[in-house]
């Protein structure tokens, strides 16, 4: 896994973020009405998915690193 993967990863979990957070808000005000608009509040699973899987990848990366790092050091030696 190189640096421009791990970049782009990166960049999917933060405007994901971001889309997320508005469709908690719009989820909000969907269920505040008289007669709550009840599938709204189902829009933020799809991108709390992306994030879920986007950031495991991210948590990982820097293991893979080192895990990486040993066992070239050790081909090496
Ligand atoms: C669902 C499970 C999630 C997991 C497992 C997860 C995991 C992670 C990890 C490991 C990182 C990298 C931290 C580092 O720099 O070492 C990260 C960064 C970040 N996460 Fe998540 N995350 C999750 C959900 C979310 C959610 C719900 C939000 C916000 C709504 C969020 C927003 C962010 C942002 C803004 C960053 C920084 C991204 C950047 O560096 O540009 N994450 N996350």
């Amino acid at each position: 896994m190189n640096l421009n993967w791990h970049k782009g990863i990166r960049q999917l979990h933060r405007w994901t973020a971001v889309v997320f957070t508005l469709t908690v808000v719009v989820t909000f005000v969907a269920l505040a009405q008289e007669d709550p608009i009840v599938w709204i509040s189902y829009t933020p699973l799809p991108p709390l998915f992306v994030l879920l899987f986007s950031g495991l990848f991210l948590f990982a990366v820097p293991y893979a690193a080192k895990w990486r790092r040993r066992r070239n050091a050790s081909v090496a030696g």
